[in-house]
């Protein structure tokens, strides 16, 4: 049996076939995990916007939703002042500080009306994509399905990815019916799903819902057994009406945990300070699993993010307002060109269905011909998954006077095309 085991590798090899058995090797290194991460679409049009830039030209960058005012001057200053304190630069806990946490719980209770233990219903993460990306790491085993949004900010399908599991891609653009795609996506997912992520206010598509569907979606959870991880990102970063939160539903936290970031609400996305609140049973997992992972954010860090929080209330109201004052120079700058583009009700971010004369190219040669003739650079929608394609979004990252100038710009853009469209074919010479 041996000897015609060693017959057959010989042969095998000699005939360059390669058996695959999951192993790593050197010279070919196919690590597990990384070949399940598909290449960043984003990266083609980040790769033409740098060499853009590095020929000159002013490229006016919509593409990654990187906040650009700055936190709180309270903020930075209590930073500075922590800093000073020689007890505060050794380990930190991986749970968060008990007065972070506690100033969290209170604001659940202004701003929601729910009221958490901070001991066994709230810790602090190193902003959501890590909370996310070690909650899926904790609660999968390898193959169980889960539920995503599509399209979707990429760690909701890939921190679940990495972690093993199968995705059910649920489409969850504005029009759809959410409660009959997840129903759909249960009743046609063998094995049954063991996690749905939810993610309202919603990147990319902005969609917001009410408390009628969290009440839908939690009795639906309670139903098939399966737990809720919410991400509410964008929880003050609104222009209608404010955000609910999941766990203002009655008994969601039996189901739920959701995800709230200090990186759009206060404008600190560098800091790495974000939560995760709810389903105590996930609560302990995502502490169990970090206890081995990290010792927390720096000290100095969340002693100035409890501060944000207990006392930078206005700050909020001032970073939204200017999202919202660049969202309506970007909107109806863009109607008044020709583009019709749906004023998002929160997000700081546009969603756009691709004009009409250049739908057949898709999102991403749409973005490439934007950046080349316009120099504006925006995400393509199939970034965020399938059935992100026909859209692209525009992060409302450039100030007031840059975006007219980008609007202006656009307009020009689209004028040339139509001008191209309606000018005389060439009489054909005989
Ligand atoms: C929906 C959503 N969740 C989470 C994040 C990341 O937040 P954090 O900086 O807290 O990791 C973002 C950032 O763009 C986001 O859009």
């Amino acid at each position: 049996m041996r000897v015609w085991l060693l017959v057959l590798a010989v042969w095998a090899r000699a005939s360059g076939l390669r058996v695959v058995t999951g192993a790593v090797s050197m010279r070919d290194p196919q690590f597990h995990r990384i070949r399940r991460l598909p290449p960043y679409v984003f990266s083609e049009v980040n790769a033409m916007k740098a060499e853009a830039r590095a020929a000159g030209r002013d490229i006016i960058d919509f593409g990654m939703g990187n906040p650009d005012q700055p936190p709180p001057k309270a903020v930075t200053d209590k930073l500075v002042e922590v800093l000073q304190d020689p007890r505060v630069h050794r380990y930190s806990t991986s749970r968060g500080i008990a007065g972070l946490r506690r100033a969290q719980a209170a604001y659940y209770e202004r701003r929601f009306g729910v009221r958490l233990d901070p001991e066994r219903e709230l810790i602090v993460t190193l902003g959501s994509k890590e909370g996310l990306a070690n909650l899926a790491a904790a609660i999968t085993a390898p193959g169980d399905v889960i539920l995503a949004p599509n399209p979707s900010y990429p760690i909701h399908p890939y921190g679940f990815i990495i972690a093993g599991a199968a995705i059910r891609h649920v489409p969850m653009l504005p029009e759809v019916d959410l409660m009959a795609e997840l129903a759909r996506a249960v009743q046609h997912s063998v094995p049954p799903p063991t996690a749905l992520i939810l993610n309202f206010p919603a990147n990319p598509t902005t969609r917001v819902v009410g408390h009628d569907f969290y009440r839908e979606v939690v009795a639906f959870a309670k139903r098939h057994e399966i737990f809720i991880l919410s991400d509410l990102a964008y929880a003050e970063i609104y222009f209608e009406h404010a955000p609910p939160s999941i766990l203002e539903v009655e008994g969601a936290r039996e189901v739920a945990v959701e995800f709230t970031s200090m990186s759009k609400t206060y404008s600190m996305p560098g800091w790495r300070i974000g939560f995760a609140a709810g389903n105590p049973q996930l609560i302990g997992a995502l502490a169990r699993i970090k206890s081995y992972l990290d010792y927390g954010a720096f000290t100095p860090i969340q002693v100035a993010a409890t501060a944000a929080i207990n006392a930078c209330e206005g700050a909020i109201d001032e970073i939204r307002q200017r999202y919202r004052e660049r969202r309506d120079v970007l909107v109806e700058g863009l109607h008044t060109a020709g583009w019709p583009v749906p004023a998002p009700p929160a997000t700081m971010f546009a969603w756009a269905p691709i004009p009409e004369p250049f739908r057949h190219l898709g999102s991403l040669a749409f973005s490439k011909l934007l950046l080349n003739e316009a120099n504006v650079a925006v995400s393509p929608g199939i970034g965020f998954g399938e059935y992100g394609e026909g859209h692209v979004r525009l992060a409302l990252v450039e100030n007031r006077q840059r975006t007219r100038q980008a609007v202006r710009s656009i307009k020009a853009f689209l004028q040339r095309q139509r001008a191209a469209e309606t000018r005389p074919e060439p009489l054909a010479v005989a």
